[in-house]
C-alpha cells in the first residue's frame, strides 16, 4: 500500500492532527524575564540569534505549550487581561525557551511584557510581575524565507546536523528528508530537540530538502529549492531554502479546544 517511509509520516499527521488546536484561545498567568542572557541557551537552541529572530518579542513556555520542542518557533498573540492596565490588541511572540513553571505558563521577554501594557501603565505592569493573560497560536510572519543553520557538530559528507528558521505560517515540520540534488533517494533525518534535525546518512552534497508540514489539516510536503545546500556546505552557515511557509490552521471547533 505504502511505502514504509509513507506510512510512517501517515501516522505521525495522525497523532499531531488530534493534537492540533490553532485557534484556540487558552488562559494562564505570564511573567516575564528581566535579563536577556536567562535566553541565551535556550533549550530551543536559537542562542545569540534569539534576538535576531523577533525583535525581542520572545516567550518562554511550559512543556505542555512547548510540545517537546516542536512549538519551538512557534508565534503566539498574548493579550493581557486587565483592561485598565493593558492595551487590547496584545503582542506577537515567537516560542524560545522552556520555562516550567507552576505559576506561569508562558513567560515573555520584558520588552514584549511591557508592550501588553497602556503606556502610562508599564512601570505598573512590571511591578506586578505576574499577569493573567489568554494567548493564541497565529500564523508566523518572517521577511526572510525558510532557512537553515548548519549546526557545528556536523561534518561532511555524512553527518549533517540542521536548525530551522524563519518558519511561516501555523504548521509544525513533523519530518524531514534528504537526497542528493537530483535523485529520489531521500533520507529521513531525525528531530534531536525543537527546530534541529540530524542524519549520519547523508549522501555527498549537493543536497536538496523537503519538509512534512501539519497544521490540523492533515499534512504536507514542502520542497526546498533544488539545491539547499551546495556541495560544499559548511557548518555554521545559514542557506535560504527559497521558500516559505505560509499555510495557516484549519479551523477548530470550540468544542475541541482544552
Ligand atoms: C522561569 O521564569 C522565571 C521568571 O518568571 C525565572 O525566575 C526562572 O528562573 C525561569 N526558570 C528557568 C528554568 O529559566
Ligand atoms: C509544581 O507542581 C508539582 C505538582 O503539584 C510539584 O510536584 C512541583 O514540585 C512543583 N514545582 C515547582 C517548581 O514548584
Ligand atoms: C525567497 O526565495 C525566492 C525563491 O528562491 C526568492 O525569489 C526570494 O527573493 C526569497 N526571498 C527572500 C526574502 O529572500
Amino acid at each position: 500500500m505504502c511505502g514504509v517511509s509513507a506510512c510512517l509520516i501517515f501516522l505521525i499527521l495522525l497523532a499531531f492532527s488530534s493534537m492540533a488546536c490553532g485557534r484556540c484561545v487558552h488562559r494562564s498567568k505570564a511573567g516575564y524575564f528581566s535579563s536577556l542572557s536567562a535566553l541565551s541557551v535556550g533549550t530551543c537552541g536559537y542562542g545569540s540569534m534569539t534576538w535576531g529572530l523577533s525583535g525581542g518579542y520572545v516567550a518562554a513556555a511550559s512543556s505542555a505549550l512547548l510540545r517537546g520542542g516542536v512549538a519551538c518557533g512557534a508565534c503566539f498573540q498574548v493579550r493581557c487581561r486587565n483592561t485598565r492596565m493593558c492595551r487590547g490588541g496584545g503582542v506577537k511572540v515567537i516560542l524560545m525557551d522552556l520555562n516550567e513553571s507552576n505559576d506561569t505558563g508562558l513567560v515573555l521577554s520584558r520588552p514584549a511584557f511591557v508592550a501588553m501594557a497602556r503606556h502610562t501603565a508599564d512601570g505598573e505592569l512590571l511591578k506586578l510581575g505576574t499577569v493573567d493573560v489568554e494567548y493564541k497560536r497565529i500564523p508566523c510572519e518572517h521577511t526572510k524565507n525558510l532557512s537553515i543553520k548548519v549546526e557545528e557538530k556536523s561534518q561532511r559528507p555524512n553527518l549533517l546536523a540542521i536548525k530551522f528558521l524563519y518558519q511561516g505560517g501555523q504548521t509544525d515540520i513533523v519530518a524531514v528528508d534528504v537526497a542528493q540534488a537530483g535523485s529520489s533517494d531521500w533520507r529521513f533525518m531525525n528531530r534531536v530537540y525543537g527546530p534541529v534535525w540530524s542524519t549520519s546518512r547523508a549522501p555527498p552534497g549537493p543536497l536538496q530538502l523537503r519538509m512534512v508540514v501539519t497544521g490540523g489539516y492533515g499534512g504536507k510536503w514542502v520542497y526546498a529549492q533544488s539545491e539547499a545546500l551546495p556541495v560544499d556546505w559548511r557548518t555554521g552557515s545559514v542557506y535560504d531554502l527559497g521558500v516559505q511557509i505560509t499555510d495557516i490552521a484549519r479551523g477548530v471547533a470550540a468544542k475541541d479546544c482544552k
